[in-house]
């Protein structure tokens, strides 16, 4: 007779009892009581009632950076995914800073594990040292700069760092790229298809200088050798779930209904959305327009549902609507909500961090030189 399983509740179960206004009054009491030691950080997909209890909030770029900057906290709580977690550890623990705090180590806190990227689990290291081992074979490896993307593993940050590379947002991808062609003649970039087209796209370089690799298919990325060894720009065939679900003929149709209406895209979206965009940007460029624009503008926004919500909520004298009839919304961004949030907060508090994300040393040096390099651009992000 097998022994029965006996299933131990998650510690976090009993927060799931507690109503909206107890989560947010005991995380407003652990903010108070660790003050300027706690910092936590909030992406522009996080939900309203997460993202109003950040101390910081920003885009890809803006969070790295203030992840990079801050020499107050003794704790970083990330709401956001898993990946944006693993950079703020690069860059709050580097050896320079360390040092600074006597080896005090900061740790990272991701509220949900289950936060994750699935664009960023488009690249694995051993499909990334696959492609580079073939794409030696037609172009010499020093002529190849690789370009990752920030939503990526650390370990795809860490090979970058060790191949010359360097790391990017969808707020300075054309200064990456323009650095990385500076320093090669071939650029991989990962693990983002389409924001590498349609970066490239707006640099002037004309499609057929741009090869896709799939990672799926067992030789050459399912491409021609020889096409490969010619081509200027090698996109990783990955891409954002939500922003593929945004279509050429979701613009189509609010031009028609809306004359004069302004098309505003995330770079994820597909060539096809963003040549007939009027603007292209980061979540942050995204805010930034919609804020500086005259009452009375017309918007169609492509990027994450409950930034463009809220948006429209913090803009009432602007006309918004989101760029499809469907529900585009991050699932993984989703998953850092108030229990979660509260149950992290709280054992941070006592002592026993938890969910914390630690990326192994050799790794954090690689990636770490590659996040510099990015941090280092003209005009930074
Ligand atoms: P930003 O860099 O514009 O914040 O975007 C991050 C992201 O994951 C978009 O899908
Ligand atoms: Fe990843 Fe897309 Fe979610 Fe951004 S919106 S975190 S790219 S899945």
């Amino acid at each position: 007779m097998s022994t029965p399983v006996i299933e131990e509740a998650h510690p976090f179960i009993p927060y799931r009892q507690l109503s909206a206004e107890e989560l947010t009054a005991r995380i407003r009491r652990v903010k108070h009581e660790l003050g300027e030691r706690l910092l936590i950080l909030g992406h522009h997909y996080q939900r309203d009632e997460v993202v109003e209890l950040a101390d910081l909030r920003g885009d890809s770029y803006r969070l790295s950076a203030l992840a990079a900057a801050d020499e107050t906290c003794r704790a970083i709580v990330f709401c956001g995914v898993h990946f944006m977690a693993e950079t703020a550890d690069i860059l709050a623990n580097r050896p320079e800073r360390l040092a600074r705090r006597d080896g005090e180590f900061i740790p990272v806190v991701l509220p949900d594990l289950a936060a994750g990227c699935s664009m960023a689990d488009m690249a694995e290291i051993d499909q990334v040292e696959d492609c580079w081992r073939q794409l030696s074979e037609v172009t010499s490896p020093e002529k190849i700069v690789p370009v990752t993307y920030v939503n990526s593993s650390a370990a795809i940050k860490a090979f970058c760092g060790r191949h010359g590379g360097i790391v990017c947002t969808s707020a300075n991808a054309d200064a990456a790229l323009h650095w990385a062609l500076a320093r090669g003649e071939k650029v991989l970039f990962l693990p983002d298809q389409h924001l590498g087209r349609n970066t490239a796209l707006r640099m002037g370089i004309p499609l057929d200088e741009m090869q896709v690799w799939d990672p799926h298919e067992p030789e050459w990325g399912g491409g021609d050798p020889d096409a490969l060894g010619r081509a200027r720009i090698v996109l990783w065939k990955g891409h954002c779930s939500v922003h593929q679900m945004f279509l050429p003929e979701h613009v189509d149709y609010f031009r028609r209904q809306y004359p004069g209406i302004k098309i505003l895209v995330h770079p994820e979206c597909m060539m096809e959305v963003v040549a007939q965009a009027d603007e292209v940007g980061s979540t942050g460029k995204i805010i930034r327009l919609v804020k500086e624009a005259a009452p009375g503008t017309r918007w169609a926004v492509g990027t994450e549902l409950h930034l463009v919500h809220r948006l429209k909520k913090e803009h009432p004298e602007q006309e918004i609507y989101f760029l499809s009839p469907v529900v585009c919304m991050c699932a993984t961004m989703y998953r850092i909500d108030l229990p979660h949030l509260c149950w992290a907060l709280e054992n941070l508090a006592s002592g026993r961090p938890v969910n914390v994300i630690r990326v192994d040393e050799a790794a954090a040096a690689d990636a770490l030189v590659a996040l510099e390099r990015m941090l280092e651009l003209p005009g930074g992000g």
